[in-house]
């Protein structure tokens, strides 16, 4: 089928591709040029596992191409709308701007009985409102929310674990569904289950599925915050209470919390959006998941403090990661470099580290200093701050090995993926997050 994507961001670039991969003929838009022009030599603009490979196959194989042309979604029978909703500069409701923008441009170029797909995480009611300008080119306006992680984004557009149309009640909606079940084809005959819902549900399900994982991790790190005064660990609380499969271990990771282009802002403009309909009781407690979440930070910084016996100032710290999470060299609202950034504002000589991310981190926050070697970022150390559990902190790091490098002797486990034993063992004052 043919199909337009339009915004080549972390969505579209991979929505893009993953059709190509599994057969569409695909045209992403996008208006930046430099974007384009990187995708359109097969090259991701970004980090992302897999993503280069299927971006390379579809370019070469003639069925993925990149314009900055609006005039070429014209043709195509689907039009996926995968732009960013960010939080606005002024408050904590999401900024459409994009997204209008990008539904006005497309508009000219609809035909009757296109499909229009929304993808981009919107508050509630933006399908509604969309709705006449779509239709009034005879297209029908269908809201299909992406859950795609970061890291695994490939993995879950290509082999998602549900699919979710909100469609309109009416005939050209029924029709849509059809199409829909065409275009993910490979999934929908592997069993996925395909939920068909009206358009406010759809819009609901993506931002109440975030809220859901924001409130696992705000939950756990509360109780991190318990068991600090009690002397308990949280990691064995997670394990344990995580047997339950009603509760489940995942995303019960206690640490310094969550970032990223999503779970943070994706709240926030729910709970703005819940106070514009008058509900805003309803998810008062999402204002206090983001504040434990940032609670997690200030903690991170005190364990540094604590840890260099009660001042940072004109020390050198070694901040491992700076990416939100491992496997993305994303750094939107990362906790690993607010940590960082807060212990140089104490003075601190902060030295960090990332396998991916230093570019973005620097061109954000000149004033730290980036080493892109691990060891030469160790060396002369003072304290040693684990952020981002990449597999070279947590796995690839023996304790007896640092020791060689640092320092001091003094590890900050802001992710809680270190063996404490191993550590305390080898000499190291250990603190983890919620652990004794
Ligand atoms: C999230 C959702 O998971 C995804 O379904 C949605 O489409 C977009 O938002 P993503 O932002 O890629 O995806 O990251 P995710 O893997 O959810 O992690 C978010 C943050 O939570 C990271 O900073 C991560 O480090 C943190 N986290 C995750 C924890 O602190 N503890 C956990 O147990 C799990």
């Amino acid at each position: 089928m043919r199909l337009s994507v339009i915004g080549c961001g972390y969505l579209g670039a991979v929505h893009a591709a993953a059709m190509a991969s599994i057969g569409h003929e695909v045209v992403g838009i996008d208006v930046d040029q430099r974007k384009i022009d990187a995708l359109s030599k097969g090259e991701a603009p970004f980090f992302e596992p897999g993503l280069p490979e299927i971006l390379a196959e579809g370019v070469a194989s003639g069925r993925l191409r990149f314009t900055t042309d609006m005039a070429e979604a014209k043709g195509a029978k689907v039009h996926f709308i995968g732009v960013g909703t960010p939080q606005q500069r002024d408050g904590y409701g999401a900024d459409l701007t994009y997204v209008n923008a990008a539904v006005d441009a497309l508009v000219p170029y609809l035909s009757a009985g296109d499909i229009v797909a929304g993808k981009s995480t919107v508050p509630v009611g933006t399908a509604a409102e969309l709705t006449p300008r779509v239709e009034a080119a005879g297209a029908t306006l269908v809201w299909n929310p992406e859950f795609l992680r970061e890291g695994w984004a490939v993995q879950d557009t290509i082999d998602p674990d549900r699919l979710v149309v909100g469609v309109p009640s009416t005939d050209e909606g029924a029709a849509a569904v059809d199409i829909l079940k065409e275009v993910y084809a490979p999934p929908v005959a592997k069993g996925t289950p395909f939920i068909v819902t009206d358009l406010a549900t759809a819009e609901l399900v993506k931002v109440s599925a975030n809220a859901f994982l924001a409130t696992k991790i705000s939950f756990i790190n509360a109780m991190a915050e318990i068991a600090e005064v009690v002397g308990a660990d949280v990691t064995q609380l997670a394990d344990a209470i995580g047997h339950d499969d009603r509760i489940g271990r995942k995303f019960l990771g206690a640490g310094i919390g969550f970032g990223g282009g999503c779970l943070p802002k994706d709240i926030r403009a729910f709970s703005a959006r819940a106070e514009e309909l008058g509900r805003g009781e309803s998810i008062a407690f999402l204002r206090q998941i983001d504040e434990i979440n940032m609670r997690r930070r200030d903690r991170a910084v005190q364990l540094v403090v604590d840890g260099l016996g009660g001042s940072v100032f004109k020390k050198n710290v070694t901040v491992l990661g700076a990416a939100f999470k491992p496997h993305s060299d994303d750094i939107r609202d990362s906790p690993a470099l607010d940590v960082a950034v807060r212990l140089h504002g104490l003075g601190a000589w902060v030295t960090v580290t990332d396998p991916e991310a230093i570019a973005n981190a620097q061109a954000k926050h000149p004033q730290l200093n980036y080493v892109a070697d691990r060891d030469e970022a160790l060396r002369s150390s003072d304290a040693v701050v684990v952020v981002t559990e990449w597999d070279e902190y947590r796995r690839q790091m023996p304790p007896e090995h640092v020791s060689t490098l640092t320092e001091g002797r003094v590890i900050i486990d802001g992710r809680n993926c270190l063996d404490a034993a191993a550590w305390r063992a080898a000499g190291w004052t250990y603190y983890g997050m919620g652990r004794p």
